[in-house]
């Protein structure tokens, strides 16, 4: 009954609802799903009949990452859902966890538009929102006033905190305090259960100044100093070679922080097989970003596994997709692009299919899978 629910979920999306979507423009389109999923959200009976559908618990699939319980390794990443307004139906829909914002400590208008464009063909977006939330306040008043509907179901809120995308934030020191405003907020609150950091949003004033080492130790001394209850993820920047990556890990294991996100959107337009046009702004997302992410979860889970929770991101489009991910070291997995070209079902697939794959390799549950493909490989380069 569940299996047919997705499937026909996904079959309408494709054939009926995606045409029709992918008619307008992007940004129109983003705003609509929002608001019509906020009050989808609204309806009590509509998340009482979507979880009946959509939330499977499946024991194999729920563990524990960085001491907070999760019912299942696949979640929304960060961009989808700025300012808490789907997080109800996302529950419903059966994800394992919600990653909001980015917030920042001031309400921000973002660039201006077009936000969006897509690359269809590349399973792709090109992203240039910069950042516009209503602030760190007004959202967490928002996930506050939803808690109540996932409470004690192991549905953790993740809130990811960006500093506010104004001329003002420019030096280092306005930019700290920036992060450190919306985190001494969140340390006040029940609603977020862990928090991310991202270092790495492309496409605002100032660039990304914590993805240098330097400056990324001054944020995590602030960010040590609040000692929050939340744990601390970093979201990664993708768009650099190992030996840099590898300097900023140096850094984070340092200080409190119990996991990375990998990783943002990559930034080179040849990475989409199709090009983009001319004037087509912004980072991009989906497919492109898959294979670079896939490689740094793997070295970073090589390096610093005992250390460091990773939680993969980029291009998951399938459970295969998923699988490969926590093969090689992540622990739970979040998606933005899939949602939109796949459909709302996409969690629910995902879940059964690791089930599957699971079963299929002979693991009892999600966490022996975590990093097996590296551990074989340390073991044949051990036994040569
Ligand atoms: C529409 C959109 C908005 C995004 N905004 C944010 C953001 O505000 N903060 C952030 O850390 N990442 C943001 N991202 C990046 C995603 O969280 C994710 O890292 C990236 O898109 C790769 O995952 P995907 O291929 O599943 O989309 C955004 C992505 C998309 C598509």
């Amino acid at each position: 009954m569940r299996m047919m629910a997705e499937q026909s979920t996904a079959f309408i999306y494709e054939n009926i609802v995606k045409p029709v979507l992918f008619r307008f423009p992007p940004d129109d389109v983003h705003s609509a799903m929002l608001r019509m999923a906020s009050s989808v959200g609204r309806s009590n009976v509509l998340t009482w009949g979507f979880s009946r559908v959509f939330t499977t618990r499946h024991p194999m699939l729920a563990q524990t990452v960085a001491g907070v319980r999760f019912r299942s390794p696949v979640g929304v990443s960060a961009g989808f859902d700025k300012n808490a307004e789907t997080v109800r139906v996302m529950h419903s829909l059966g994800y394992g966890f919600m990653t909001v914002g980015s917030v920042t400590a001031r309400p921000c208008a973002g660039n201006p538009k077009p936000w969006f464009h897509r690359h269809p063909e590349d399973k792709s977006l090109s992203v240039h929102v910069g950042l516009a939330n209503l602030g760190s306040s007004d959202v967490l008043r928002t996930l506050e006033r939803n808690a109540v509907y996932f409470e004690g179901d192991n549905f953790p809120v993740i809130l990811s905190v960006a500093k506010t995308n104004n001329p003002e934030t420019v030096s280092s020191e306005a930019a700290v305090e920036d992060y450190l405003t919306s985190l001494r907020r969140i340390k006040k609150s029940s609603a977020v259960q862990l928090v991310e950091l991202n270092i790495s949003c492309p496409n605002t004033y100032g660039g990304e100044p914590f993805t240098s080492p330097g400056l990324l130790e001054e944020l995590l001394r602030g960010v040590d100093a609040l000692k929050l209850a939340q744990p601390i993820f970093v979201k990664m920047p993708v768009n650099m070679k190992w030996e840099q990556f590898d300097g900023l890990l140096q850094v984070i294991v340092r200080h409190a922080v119990a996991g990375v996100t990998i990783s943002n959107l990559v930034k080179d337009p040849k990475l989409l097989a199709h090009g983009r046009a001319e004037g087509v702004r912004g980072g991009m997302s989906g497919l492109p970003t898959q294979k670079v992410s896939n490689d740094l979860i793997a070295k970073t889970y090589k390096k610093y596994g005992k250390k460091l929770d990773i939680i993969g991101v980029g291009g998951v489009f399938t459970a295969e997709d998923a699988y490969a991910k926590i093969r090689r070291g992540a622990k739970v997995v979040a998606l933005v692009t899939g949602l939109i070209y796949n459909g709302p079902q996409l969690g629910a697939q995902v879940q059964r299919g690791l089930v599957k794959l699971l079963r299929r390799d002979g693991f009892s549950s999600i966490e022996e899978a975590v990093g097996a493909d590296i551990h074989s490989t340390l073991y044949t380069s051990n036994n040569e």
